[in-house]
């Protein structure tokens, strides 16, 4: 399975073809398909992982029970244009005797990195792995994980890694609820309360777009709303970061990212936006 991939994007490579790349660990959804129908639009030849990753999950986490759909998802792929699925087992990544690990540091420890550690050092080892074996020209990374795609994005440039990282816009339910694998954990109660982080996220949006309130107010008012809302058991962060470095911001800057982490009953949930501040329109001057 490894040789037949390495060979596949070999010949790719040399024919001079380019590769459109989405790692993936399946149950896949609509978010996924936005990242195929672009990484399709964009290259010759899409391939897709589907590998979930046991070094990204930490002991307590959800690894045993994430859902697994081999065969919906092998069909989904067809329908959507995808040309290589590449479905490695365990052992193929994690020999026996493996022992490298790559770590993005500072950026890891940020977000979620402090309520998973180690999570985004088996996220970086992985996609790391994935790339030397796929050798892609460019990859595609989903918004609705921003933290991720920071962390990829400078691992591809502080290795030389020579892929184009690409980010795509987080799609949602009709409701606004981001789309994500683990929505499935979700009781009908839980599902309805879930929609609290979107809404959350877009009035904290609007209060920076139109700059009636400072960085102090907007978090207030984050804080208040997920308080609010009874089946959240756990608010891990929520708040206004750079969306560079991920550090807590005081002061409202020009590009900002909101960002959730909450846990509703026993399924942790994450979202975000980027709220731009809007110029001081000229009538105002
Ligand atoms: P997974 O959660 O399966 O997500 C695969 C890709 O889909 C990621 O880039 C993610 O950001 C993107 N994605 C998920 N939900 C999305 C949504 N609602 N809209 C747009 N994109 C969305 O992220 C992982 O897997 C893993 O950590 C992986 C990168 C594969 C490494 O193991």
């Amino acid at each position: 399975m490894l040789s037949i991939m390495q060979e596949t994007s070999k010949k790719h490579f040399s024919r001079g073809k380019s590769v459109g790349f989405v790692p993936t660990m399946g149950a896949l959804h609509e978010g996924h398909m936005s990242l195929i129908k672009r990484a399709k639009s964009e290259n010759d030849t899409v391939v897709v992982s589907i590998f979930v990753n046991p070094l990204q999950f930490g002991r307590n986490e959800d690894f045993g029970m994430y859902p697994r759909d081999r065969e919906g998802d092998r069909e989904k792929l067809q329908s959507w244009g995808a040309d290589i699925l590449f479905a490695p087992d365990d052992a193929v990544i994690y020999p026996a005797g493996f022992l490298t690990g790559v770590e993005v540091q500072e950026l890891s420890g940020r977000l979620c990195g402090a309520f998973r550690p180690g999570h985004f050092r088996g996220v970086a080892t992985v996609v790391c792995k994935l790339f030397n074996i796929v050798r892609p020209t460019s990859a595609y990374f989903g918004q609705k994980d921003f933290q991720q795609s920071v962390i990829i994005r400078r691992m591809a440039e502080d290795l030389n890694m020579g892929v184009d990282v690409t980010v795509c816009p987080t799609m949602r339910e009709p409701d606004g609820l981001a789309m994500s694998s683990r929505n499935a954990y979700l009781s009908p109660a839980e599902r309805k309360a879930s929609t609290i982080l979107y809404r959350t996220l877009t009035a904290a949006s609007e209060m920076i777009r139109s700059g009636a309130a400072g960085a102090a107010e907007v978090k207030e008012m984050m804080q208040a709303s997920l308080t609010s809302e009874p089946l959240i058991a756990e608010i891990q962060y929520a708040g206004i970061y750079d969306p560079a470095t991920l550090l807590d911001r005081d002061e409202i800057g020009k590009q900002n990212l909101l960002a959730i982490s909450v846990k509703i009953g026993g399924t942790r949930l994450i979202d975000n936006m980027l709220a731009e501040k809007l110029s001081t329109p000229a009538w105002r001057s």
